[in-house]
């Protein structure tokens, strides 16, 4: 059996982070992964006037709640999206004038799902170049602020419900969004723990979710907190340890039922997989991951199910080419708009590796084989698809690079030694 950890979960990293530095004192978080996406939300909030210190270890103290300023250079959010698309929302709430940037992947990226909204609520956002696209520009608030935003999004993300939250928080008005289906609620559940009164209500395959800002007179308490470890970044070890027959144990991750859809497809698919519960952080559940080695039966992912395992697809379209029989993956168009066109590059990397994979307007279908696979993978600097590819590299018989192994800093500093640490010890049992 293996032990392993993994970094902190960069959602509710970022959102910990965010939260805090509206809170009323000082919040003292730990467990916060050195993963760029997460520097680049502590670096432009600094910029913006907050108060942040990294202490080392993973431990930061935030003082809120900040002095907000208006930054004297572009704020940078390198690859991260939920920085980009969280900060948007606390710019035009607060009305701090900023301009937003990112690397040549995020400026690929859409953003009128938050801009849209926001100017709906009467922000002063607007595109800097072209539309839809950052750079982007938060102007000082109009004199009579903000109003209240009844919103059904066109497109159900976790990134859009975080944004319309920070805005009415930060703007003080009230928020109601119906959403279809149920994207991750960390922002609900951290306000809540907060002490903000924020409501989550369920509604067919989505939610209702409520926050009377405007009439809210209370404080939000700081945080003293723990980001539990990344499920997202566990998926690939634990399917590493699927090909691998390596019985793996994943101590203190994030089992939030709105994420937890990888863990529910792999018991469905036979996995003989286990998860304790050890306790909670902020709302957040927390514990241990341990799966064994099993005999794997193909899967069927569709639209209701995607918003629970969306960052875990390449993991699962990497293993799927290894069990026997095809898997499925529709609903899951939001897959083209993440750090690459997710869909393409899994697609065109497992065919290229020889694996029969026809890639569908909304999804893939994967017929597993059992032939060496061999080759380099073209990951478009994308994380996960690194992460995938080096997991489907530990199966017996596959050998497989990827083209730009250091991408995966983004949200797993670390992964290369944990994955050689699991396949080593493979190799000497
Ligand atoms: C995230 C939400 C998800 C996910 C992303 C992180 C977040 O995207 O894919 O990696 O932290 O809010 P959506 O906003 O599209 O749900």
């Amino acid at each position: 059996m293996i032990d392993a950890t993994v970094p902190g979960d960069k959602s509710i990293a970022h959102r910990f982070l965010i939260l805090s530095t509206l809170a009323d004192g000082d919040s003292i978080l730990s467990g916060v992964p050195a993963s760029l996406d997460v520097l680049r939300t502590i670096a432009c909030l600094r910029s913006l006037g907050a108060d942040i210190e990294n202490g080392g270890g993973g431990v930061v103290r935030v003082s809120g709640p900040s002095r907000w300023r208006s930054p004297s250079a572009p704020l940078d959010c390198g690859n991260s999206g939920t920085t980009a698309r969280l900060l948007t929302g606390l710019l035009a709430g607060l009305g701090v004038e900023a301009e937003l940037t990112g690397d040549e992947s995020l400026m690929r990226r859409p953003m009128d799902r938050v801009v849209y909204p926001l100017q709906a609520m009467g922000a002063r956002v607007s595109y800097a170049g072209l539309p839809d696209r950052l750079p982007l520009r938060a102007e000082e608030r109009a004199s009579g602020g903000l109003r209240t935003l009844r919103y059904r999004p066109r497109v159900s993300s976790a990134q859009v419900r975080a944004a319309l939250l920070l805005a009415a928080l930060t703007g003080r008005v009230d928020l109601e969004i119906v959403d279809r289906l149920r994207p991750r609620d960390h922002t609900e559940r951290i306000l809540r723990s907060m002490g903000a009164p924020v409501t989550t209500e369920p509604v067919t395959t989505g939610d209702r979710i409520t926050f009377p800002a405007a009439s809210w007179g209370g404080r939000l308490e700081p945080l003293n907190a723990l980001v539990p470890g990344d499920l997202s970044s566990a998926a690939f070890l634990v399917v590493a340890s699927l090909l691998t027959d390596t019985d793996l144990r994943v101590r203190s991750v994030g089992l939030n039922p709105t994420r937890d859809g990888f863990v529910s497809l792999l018991e469905t698919m036979g996995a003989a997989i286990e998860v304790s519960e050890t306790g909670t952080e902020a709302g957040e559940p927390v514990g241990d991951v341990l799966v064994r080695s099993s005999t794997l039966q193909p899967f069927s992912i569709d639209e209701n199910l995607v918003p629970q395992l969306i960052d875990e697809v390449p993991a699962l379209a990497v293993l799927a080419s290894r069990i026997d029989g095809v898997s499925v993956v529709r609903g899951a168009g939001e897959l083209r708009v993440k750090e690459s066109d997710r869909l393409t590059l899994l697609a065109s990397n497992l065919q290229a590796l020889g694996v029969r994979c026809e890639e569908l307007p909304d999804g893939l279908e994967i017929r597993g084989t059992a032939d060496p696979l061999t080759g380099t993978v073209r990951t478009g600097g994308d994380h996960r698809i690194a992460m995938a590819f080096a997991a489907l590299g530990t199966a017996p018989g596959c050998t497989i690079e990827v083209d730009e192994p250091g991408c995966v800093d983004v949200s797993f500093p670390g992964f290369w030694e944990a994955l050689s640490h699991l396949v080593k010890d493979e190799e000497t049992r």
